[in-house]
């Protein structure tokens, strides 16, 4: 059976420049390599994923009245999502985010959140109406709302799935009582706890400190080239992922957490739900973009396998 997952979180278009050197304070670089719009926005890159891994996805989110808010739901519509929880503002636009990418695919962002940053408990409320087994949020969204996706998901019983991104300082995390999982990254951990996760005693030293703030069954913090780092209040696990030369790790998180959440949701099985994860964002980090890096379950099948052959 399909699971049914209700992703709560943010819909961007993302303005992408490759560059080969970040300018300094008052420098004009003139970059000749390439630039482009591309669908982004933590939420909608997670979407995305579960539809591509084959999910049954509703995404609530909101955008604005405009151009870049009709390209995305008939992007969202055309990869399979239920966009019936897609809100529009009329007075807010779309959210834009400008994502610079490194030769070595390092990437840096800046939101402008628009429409993202007027959703409200109601909205949340009555995506719920879905009807889904899991409910799966990000911290790019208002608190009010994120408040409020963990509650209704606690009330009906329903396992909530946290990929803490991006740092959020308004928000109080005890305040998300619950959770299945919750997945930072490795400066969302320091921001969380005050640890920076940069060797194995660090990293079980935030993930305690994050598992001591609320009723969090997994803390799982993903360290970037590392891979992830599984707690469960008793004993801890070390992943690594894959080797691969990387050209873009733009969205490469939202991917991890999606992919870990929907095999998790399957099986149950948080290591197993991690390796198939390392191979999804591995996959991504291959190729450009965000929305345009996501791998369908066939891409991540196949990847397996060659890992699998290239081990032998
Ligand atoms: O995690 C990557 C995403 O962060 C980008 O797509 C951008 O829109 C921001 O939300």
């Amino acid at each position: 059976m399909k699971p049914r997952i209700l992703v709560i979180s943010s819909a961007n278009i993302d303005f992408v420049q490759n560059v080969t050197h970040l300018p300094k304070v008052g420098e004009t670089v003139v970059e000749t390599r390439t630039y482009g719009y591309i669908p982004g926005g933590k939420g909608a890159n997670s979407a995305i994923t579960f539809s591509r891994l084959g999910g049954d996805t509703v995404f609530c989110a909101k955008v604005g009245r405009d151009d870049n808010g009709a390209r995305l739901k008939r992007l969202y519509g055309d990869e399979g999502i239920d966009t019936r929880y897609i809100y529009e503002n009329r007075y807010a636009p779309t959210g834009l985010a400008s994502v610079i990418v490194e030769e070595n695919g390092d990437n840096r962002i800046i939101v402008y959140p628009g429409a993202n940053n007027t959703m409200t408990a109601d909205d949340v409320e009555e995506a719920f109406n879905c009807m889904p087994d899991g409910v799966f949020i990000h911290f790019e969204i208002p608190d009010e709302a994120i408040y409020a996706a963990a509650d209704f998901a606690a009330a009906k019983c329903i396992p909530l799935f946290i990929d803490a991104g991006p740092v959020r300082p308004s928000l109080d995390i005890e305040k998300i009582r619950k959770a299945e999982i919750i997945s930072p990254n490795e400066a969302e951990c320091e921001a969380l706890t005050g640890i920076y996760p940069d060797s194995v005693e660090e990293c079980l030293r935030a993930a305690i400190s994050l598992s001591n703030m609320a009723d969090f069954k997994y803390v799982v913090l993903k360290i970037g080239r590392r891979g992830a780092f599984i707690y469960d209040r008793k004993n801890y696990f070390l992943f690594n992922p894959p080797k691969v030369k990387a050209v873009d790790t733009t969205a490469a998180g939202d991917i991890f957490t999606a992919a870990m959440s929907y095999a998790y949701m399957q099986k149950g099985d948080i290591g197993e739900a991690v390796r198939f994860a390392n191979l999804a964002a591995s996959l991504s980090v291959t190729r450009e973009g965000a929305s345009s890096s996501i791998p369908t379950l066939r891409d991540v099948k196949a990847f397996a396998k060659q890992v699998k052959e290239v081990g032998r």
